[in-house]
């Protein structure tokens, strides 16, 4: 672990402009930097960087973030990793924090299992391309095949001799351990004696996604009914087989560029369309695929379109971990290669641009080929009928982010046509499905995220946690208290003691619905009464990246005033910082009439159930009353609109 004195080192040497100038080309506009997006594709430039505010947004994708996030978005980054490169950058020197013995010998195995696999790998290549053996049985293979090479190079394919142990007797004269070497697979151990385990075998290296070798895939060469035809490298400290998409390495930047990942079942498949040109391809492996490898996919692109052999047994496996896809909001499609070829064999026989039309026609949305696959199984069964039915509203379901409620929408209305079922009618379950599982997971959330002595009490009626309209005001409150809290509100108190006294912690939690907003003012509350003072960039390098990344999104670009504007209206023209104090009362006033609507509301239906005439009475003046207090704040907000 990185000491946090050296994080914060980092931190404070940040030069938001020289990093993300790195990788684009920035103008200075004003206060602020503008380019064109790196992360969607433009012609005009709405990237926009600030040096003050130390963060980037772009107002036409809409991405936003500090200089780390910035790292970990366009160069596919974890937070360690983006740290390391700016501490390079800068020159800071790394401390880490002491670590545990089992942690060390962790490392200590890892490291060594990438030097053994790096050694293996030219092994292996130069077995293939300088020996006669390789040359006659393997190279001679691959060549018969169509594989060319230059291709061959870049993907280091190789060849493990057909002796006993060729390559054991290399590797220990290496000094390398045995155990060592029996752990990354290269090597087995049959009554104490070490041999080779990939013996007579085509060698396909597995890069992680920086190109380092973490293991292998060994092919058989002549079929044979006795053993396997591939080998695997065992699961080892780095050899995860869960998290592996063989190809990676050499598609990310093709998949960036196509916004799209192809995903095909085999190593051949994916060394076939990369000689092809088609390059944004990775292989699973031929199981199902795992949610580690969709996150993976995630990084690179929302688009993936999986192509696997119509009569595999691959289909069904894939198809299995496809919920999981659609859920981390893939958008998944699928095309089935005909007639007992596979994307290699298929690639070979019709060409690239043919292969490349052939996928763009035959591509099937997953989730309308889920239905049909169901629906043929199906036939005239009623009740099987009602049960694909359910299951593909709950497959729908899980697309629930507010921002594909379209797509959402879309698949209702194609889902009810295909079964023939009314729109409403299906509309209401897939509705059913996602509140409930809203409810759950928000009973959990509050169990966890809700300290003991504040109990939310409050029943939030459903259609606000699922169309949170009045978000907007929420957002305008808190980007008023970290933007302005520090400043003076009168002689006595600064903005967030003023803030603060308008909501208290019970008011907090009527006013606030939004539960990551809501934790952001109790956390401003926190450091502002233990004498901190938060500012911007203290939320900005937080730790908590949900909030960080919330605060950012909330952050105003310092804005330029055109010149023109200063011909027109001659002298001061007053700016949000100037009218912070007007920003703060109208932004409060917003939140305590929303309240007093609610209130209204609540006193209506206590009204509707009232059992006698002075309970009626009583409800009527409570009434009369909110109703007061809603006009005066409606007119104190009067034609001020919060943008
Ligand atoms: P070629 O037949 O040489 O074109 O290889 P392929 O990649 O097309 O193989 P296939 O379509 O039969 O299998 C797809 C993928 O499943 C392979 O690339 C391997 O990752 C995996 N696989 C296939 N056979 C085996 C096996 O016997 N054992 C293991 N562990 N994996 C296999
Ligand atoms: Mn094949």
């Amino acid at each position: 672990m990185i000491k946090q004195e050296t994080i914060q080192q980092i931190q404070s040497s940040i030069d938001i402009i020289d990093i993300v100038g790195t990788f684009v080309k920035l103008k200075k506009r004003g206060a602020n930097y503008l380019g064109n997006c790196p992360f969607h594709h433009e012609k005009t430039p709405s990237f926009t960087v600030s040096p003050s505010k130390e963060i980037y947004k772009c107002f036409g994708c809409g991405k936003s973030g500090n200089a780390i996030g910035f790292l970990m978005e366009h160069e596919k980054y974890s937070y360690v990793e983006a740290l390391r490169w700016l501490a390079d950058k800068y020159n800071i020197e790394i401390e880490e924090t002491e670590t545990s013995p089992e942690f060390k010998a962790l490392q200590l195995t890892s490291d060594s299992l990438f030097i053994i696999n790096n050694f293996a790998k030219d092994f292996f290549s130069n077995a293939l391309i300088n020996t006669d053996e390789g040359r006659d049985i393997a190279l001679s293979y691959l060549k018969e095949r169509g594989f060319r090479d230059d291709i061959i190079q870049k993907f280091q394919l190789g060849f493990n001799p057909g002796a006993k142990d060729d390559f054991t007797i290399a590797a220990l004269d290496k000094q390398y351990n045995k155990d060592l070497l029996v752990k990354s697979g290269l090597v087995v151990n049959r009554d104490d004696k070490l041999s080779d385990n990939y013996r007579g075998r085509i060698i396909f290296p597995i890069h992680n996604q920086s190109g380092k070798v973490l293991g292998f895939g060994a092919r058989i060469i002549k079929s044979n009914d006795k053993s396997p035809k591939y080998i695997n490298t065992p699961e080892n400290e780095i050899y995860i087989k869960s998290r592996i998409l063989y190809g990676s390495y050499f598609a990310r930047t093709a998949i960036d560029k196509a916004n799209e990942c192809l995903l095909v079942e085999g190593y051949t498949d994916v060394v076939s369309l990369h000689q092809a040109g088609i390059e944004n391809v990775v292989a699973s492996g031929g199981t199902s695929l795992t949610i580690e490898q969709l996150r993976l996919i995630k990084k690179y692109t929302g688009n993936l379109t999986i192509i696997y052999d119509g009569d595999s047994a691959g289909i069904k496996a894939a198809l299995r971990g496809l919920d999981l896809a659609v859920e981390e909001s893939l958008n998944v499609k699928l095309v089935l290669i005909p007639d007992k070829e596979d994307p290699d064999s298929y690639v070979n026989k019709i060409g690239a641009a043919a292969f490349i039309d052939f996928i763009n026609r035959e591509k099937k949305d997953f989730i309308l080929f889920q239905l049909e696959i169901a629906l043929k199984d199906a036939g005239n069964d009623t009740s099987k009928k009602s049960i694909i039915v359910n299951q593909i509203a709950e497959t729908i379901s899980k697309i629930n982010k507010a921002e594909e409620f379209t797509t959402r929408q879309d698949y209702i209305k194609q889902v009810s046509e295909i079964l023939k079922i009314e729109e409403s009618g299906f509309n209401a379950l897939v509705n059913k499905i996602i509140r409930d599982k809203l409810s759950k997971e928000d009973q959990k959330s509050q169990r966890i995220e809700i300290p003991a002595d504040t109990e939310n009490t409050q029943v939030e009626n459903e259609t606000n946690q699922l169309f949170n309209k009045d978000e907007l005001h929420e957002q305008a409150v808190v980007r008023t208290l970290i933007e302005f809290g520090l400043r003076e509100w009168d002689e006595n108190e600064k903005v967030a003691q003023h803030i603060f006294k308008q909501m208290d912690e019970s008011d907090l939690h009527e006013m606030i619905d939004n539960k990551l907003l809501l934790k952001i003012i109790q956390v401003y509350r926190k450091w502002f009464n233990e004498g901190i003072e938060p500012s911007e960039k203290t939320f900005l390098y937080m730790d908590d990246h949900e909030i960080s990344d919330q605060v950012v999104k909330l952050m105003k670009m310092d804005t330029e005033i055109s010149p023109n504007w200063n011909k027109h209206y001659e002298g001061f023209i007053p700016s949000r910082d100037d009218l912070y104090k007007e920003e703060v009362i109208s932004t409060l006033n917003y939140l305590q009439l929303r309240k007093i609507k609610k209130l209204i509301a609540e006193n209506q239906v206590d009204l509707e159930k009232a059992t006698n005439p002075q309970e009626e009475m009583i409800f009527i003046q409570t009434h009369q009353h909110l109703k007061k207090i809603e006009v005066e704040l409606t007119k104190k907000i009067g034609s001020v609109i919060i943008k």
